[in-house]
């Protein structure tokens, strides 16, 4: 079995911009993942951003480590998007939830009863280990939706307490999550849950104060039956059959303290394309689009970012589709704005839709941002 090493500079972990040293190898040029021989960032990025936070080393080539997968599903390359990391998801496919065909709360916004299994003392953790492609700076737009317009969860919350599930091969977005709620909540505790044994022992030497590292997956072992008010999964179910979504949210949606939130999202390896559901203690509430404007061509690109359980609903006679048509067409037509910049053509289109009979969350402070916010009922499929 090949073993992994991940290698953390600590020069300065507690900083949200954080990328790699200058030189360092970085496999792709457009950045963003962390990878088998070091972590990248956006080129853009690294004249100014501080020096490396981790990278991460194997000591086989992945394709070494991949042994015949036990279960197709997970084998590599099976997934979307370019592989930055070892795909060793064949390895270990670990008490998955139950798959059950069709997906009644997808589509009514409701959950069937809820399928949550306690991890049993010493039972094996809830998923599968997934590559653990990760990078810095990569998830701002939903940590910027979570400490803007949801930061309320947190301010109110009993036990300020938050999971970042599924964190890849480096923690970095984990040390992210918790430097920008802190500036909600100083007290909150950021809790990292990762299925893969060996990137939470890497991981620990970062915890510290409001930081900690746990082994598990989608039941969320925390001590003293804790129960978190955020948990943030981003590109974890991507990498799952459609057919796991929901059995997932419902037994993280089970572990939620009052007024939780659980968010199931995807983004391209940038963060310029983003999309989350959020789901609530009885269910699916929103869906949220977050794109970069500046070099939008049309806002149905983030159809390639939906979160798994849309992403195959795409076609015609869905809504999410019908959605970005509409979107796309509302951009069209105020085309004209670009004089003024991208931000104020998108704020027309998104009033525009709106207008239309679209049911758009939020108001233009976020619409301004490339956010659209519709509640889950206007997506569903
Ligand atoms: C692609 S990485 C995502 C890293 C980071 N969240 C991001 O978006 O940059 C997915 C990670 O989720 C982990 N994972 C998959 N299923 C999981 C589960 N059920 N519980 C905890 N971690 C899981 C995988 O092992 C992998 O490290």
């Amino acid at each position: 079995m090949a073993s992994v090493t991940v290698v953390f500079s600590l020069s300065d972990p507690t900083r949200s911009s954080i990328a790699p040293r200058r030189g360092s190898k970085t496999p792709d040029a457009r950045g963003g993942g962390v990878t088998a021989s070091g972590a990248s960032a956006r080129p853009e990025r690294l004249n100014r951003l501080p020096g490396r936070f981790c990278s991460v080393r194997f000591d086989r080539p992945p394709s070494a480590a991949v042994p015949p997968a036990a279960d197709h599903r997970f084998r590599t390359g099976q997934g979307p998007g370019p592989v930055r990391g070892p795909d060793r998801s064949g390895v270990r496919v670990q008490n998955r939830p139950v798959a059950s065909e069709g997906t009644p709360a997808a589509r009514t916004g409701r959950t069937a009863p809820l399928a949550a299994a306690p991890r049993r003392p010493g039972g094996r953790p809830l998923g599968a280990v997934t590559r653990g492609t990760t990078g810095p700076n990569r998830l701002r737009r939903v940590d910027r939706w979570l400490a803007g317009p949801q930061a309320w969860r947190l301010r109110s919350a009993g036990d300020p307490l938050v999971v970042d599930l599924g964190y890849g091969a480096c923690p970095v977005t984990t040390v992210e999550l918790l430097d920008r709620l802190g500036a909600v909540r100083p007290d909150v505790q950021v809790v990292g849950i990762e299925i893969d044994r060996s990137r939470v022992e890497a991981a620990r030497g970062l915890a510290r104060e409001g930081l900690s590292f746990r082994h598990g997956g989608f039941e969320l072992p925390l001590p003293e039956g804790r129960r978190p008010v955020l948990v943030r999964a981003f590109n974890v179910l991507r990498q799952y059959p459609e057919r796991d979504v929901v059995p997932s949210w419902d037994v993280v949606r089970s572990r939620l303290a009052p007024g939780g939130l659980f968010l199931d999202g995807t983004c391209d390896e940038l963060g310029r394309l983003s999309a989350w559901v959020a789901v609530a203690e009885d269910g699916p509430l929103s869906l949220t689009l977050s794109v970069r404007l500046a070099d939008l061509g049309r806002p149905s690109r983030v159809a390639e970012r939906l979160p798994k359980v849309l992403i195959h609903r795409n076609v015609p006679g869905e809504p999410v589709h019908a959605l970005l048509r509409e979107l796309d067409t509302a951009w069209e037509r105020n085309a004209g704005l670009t004089a003024f910049g991208a931000r104020q053509r998108w704020i027309a289109g998104v009033r525009s839709l709106r207008e239309s009979g679209v049911p758009v969350l939020a108001e233009p402070s976020r619409w301004r941002l490339g956010e659209l916010t519709l509640p889950w009922s206007a997506v569903a499929p």
